[in-house]
């Protein structure tokens, strides 16, 4: 069953593209309340996080946070405020990846990048915000009422979004402008930069729902593999799709010289790498059986998506 309560097969595409939206809209929700504007002329500040976390996107890791929490019937109160601290992360670093000094992207969900918007140093404050403000999110009691469950969830952000996690692929990522990179380096790097933070989010929803180290590191295991083919699926949509398609600039990874499973081996052979992970990812759900279909129908989607 799928969440919008229609009969569906697994992997179904369209009932998929329903499930996406109905947490799409209650991450919205929790994200609007999540970040209040504040009295005083430091609001700026906030009105430039809310820019970048309140309007579009795909809502993917709020909804891998949502459906693995719901293997284990955690309340969906609690997993929308998990999805949400990872989304505010995955926002922020969206911020600070479109910055001149990075990748220098003007456009960003279909709207000016959030430099764009304000300016440089309000964007950078905006992504500090957006990530320190996710661990307060996480460290609330409203997330759950467990002390040791909420320092986990911290522990574990934090661990995927750090020099260990996201902030290292980052900078493996802009050093792959000026190197050439094996096969392995390139997963690597994609893993760090993709992978750790779409793991995490169903690692969340795990220990929400109190599973043990097995079975963690199971949902772990399904989420870097499926990083892997979502960073693959997003270098060939930068090369294949268009900017109207993606609300973002395309054929930047060629024109930076940035060294992808595409640069390095051609479009077909990245798809069939994108659609490998995909598997691997799907066989870690094995000991969940038939409750995992809408993390089976998030594996599909990652690779058959056009935006
Ligand atoms: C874009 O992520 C950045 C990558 C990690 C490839 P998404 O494709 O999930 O972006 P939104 O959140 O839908 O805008
Ligand atoms: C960014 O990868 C991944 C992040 C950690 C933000 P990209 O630079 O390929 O993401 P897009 O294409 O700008 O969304
Ligand atoms: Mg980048
Ligand atoms: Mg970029
Ligand atoms: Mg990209």
């Amino acid at each position: 069953m799928s969440l919008t309560g229609a009969a569906s097969a697994p992997g179904d595409l369209l009932t998929f593209a329903d499930d996406l939206r109905v947490v799409a809209e209650d991450v919205n929700a929790c994200l609007t309340s999540l970040l209040p504007l504040p009295q005083g002329p430091e609001q700026r500040v906030v009105e430039a996080m809310r820019y970048s976390a309140l309007d579009g996107g795909k809502r993917l890791r709020p909804f891998l946070a949502v459906a693995s929490a719901d293997l284990f019937h955690v309340p969906r109160a609690h997993s929308l405020r998990a999805g949400a601290a990872v989304e505010m992360v995955h926002c922020y670093s969206l911020i600070h990846d479109d910055l001149p000094a990075m990748d220098d992207d003007d456009l960003r969900r279909g709207r000016p990048t959030c430099h764009k918007a304000f300016d440089e140093a309000t964007a950078i404050l905006a992504g500090d915000g957006l990530l320190t403000g996710a661990f307060a999110v996480l460290s609330d009691e409203e997330t759950h009422p467990d002390g040791d469950t909420r320092a986990k969830l911290v522990a574990a952000l934090a661990e995927a979004a750090g020099a260990e996690g996201m902030v290292g692929g980052q900078m493996l990522d802009l050093l792959a402008e000026d190197m050439d990179m094996s096969e392995s380096e390139i997963e690597r790097l994609q893993v760090l930069k993709t992978g750790r933070l779409l793991a995490v989010s169903c690692q969340v929803g795990g220990i929400l729902g109190q599973a043990d180290t097995a079975t963690l590191e199971d949902l772990r295991t399904y989420g870097l593999c499926l990083g892997a083919a979502f960073q693959i699926a997003d270098d060939l949509l930068d090369l294949e799709a268009t900017a109207g398609d993606l609300g973002k600039a395309t054929g930047k990874d060629d024109a930076a010289g940035k060294a992808t499973f595409v640069s390095l081996h051609g479009p077909e052979r990245a798809r069939k790498r994108a659609k490998t992970l995909v598997d691997q990812a799907v066989a870690a759900l094995s000991p969940f059986g038939e409750s995992a279909e809408l993390l089976r129908a998030a594996a599909a989607f990652t690779v058959n998506r056009q935006s």
